[in-house]
């Protein structure tokens, strides 16, 4: 049975915003009480992630970084303004997409996270995936891309969205890297102005029965 007279999309849209945003906020708790790895002991906050709760693009960096540890949020250093410089080329804020990172806390002096490291955290990250079930997610460097796709290359791989689950994986290089070494930053432009038509796509298409999206299943629950 259709129901005519009203249209309930905007209502159950704001509905499932609001069960990311409580989900997302009960992440966040866990995510500050965390003690799962060594890294607690020098961190001065956990940087859970910030966005849109029910984001299309999602961007999964490393770690945090002295900024990021001081603030408790992600990318609000340099490598954060470019980020930022990058979302505007494209026209979106920070608020229009959502942000964090493989692991959330600071690992001592930016050294890499380490495979344990990693792996302790899996779980938010994987939690944050299902609540907001973005459409696109961007890689930010080669660790991202180590978690959907082992062993590859960043230099191979930037630039090449790919199908992985319902979603579109899209690497591109770390914004820090474009700062350490200029030549990159043509590359990490040319990347990401690709980006709206990636998800114009990704939101559009029909990947079938897998791709069913929360949203479809509690419209299809009016019909
Ligand atoms: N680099 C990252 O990978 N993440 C941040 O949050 C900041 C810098």
């Amino acid at each position: 049975m259709k129901l005519g007279l009203f249209d309930l999309r905007p209502l159950l849209a704001s509905t499932l915003q609001w069960e990311a945003m409580s989900g997302l906020e009960d992440l966040e708790r866990r995510v500050h009480a965390c003690e799962a790895c060594a890294l607690v002991k020098k961190r001065t906050n956990a940087v859970p992630g910030e966005g849109s709760p029910t984001a299309d693009l999602m961007f999964v960096g490393e770690g945090p970084g002295f900024y990021e540890d001081r603030d408790g949020r992600p990318f609000v250093g340099p490598a954060g303004r470019f980020l930022e410089e990058l979302l505007a080329s494209i026209g979106l804020t920070r608020s229009d997409v959502y942000i964090t990172n493989m692991v959330k806390c600071r690992p001592p002096n930016n050294r890499d996270p380490l495979p344990g490291e990693i792996e302790a955290c899996r779980p938010f990250l994987d939690e944050q995936m299902e609540t907001i079930s973005p459409k696109v997610i961007v890689t930010l460097g080669r660790y991202s891309l180590e978690k959907f796709f082992p062993g590859e290359l960043i230099s191979r791989a930037h630039g090449s969205p790919r199908p992985w689950m319902n979603m579109t994986l899209y690497p591109i290089y770390h914004p820090a890297a474009a700062l350490h070494n200029p030549k990159l930053r043509p590359t990490i432009m040319d990347d990401f102005s690709r980006l709206p038509s990636l998800v114009e796509s990704a939101t559009g298409r029909d990947t079938g029965p897998a791709a069913v999206t929360e949203e479809t299943r509690q419209l299809d629950l009016f019909e």
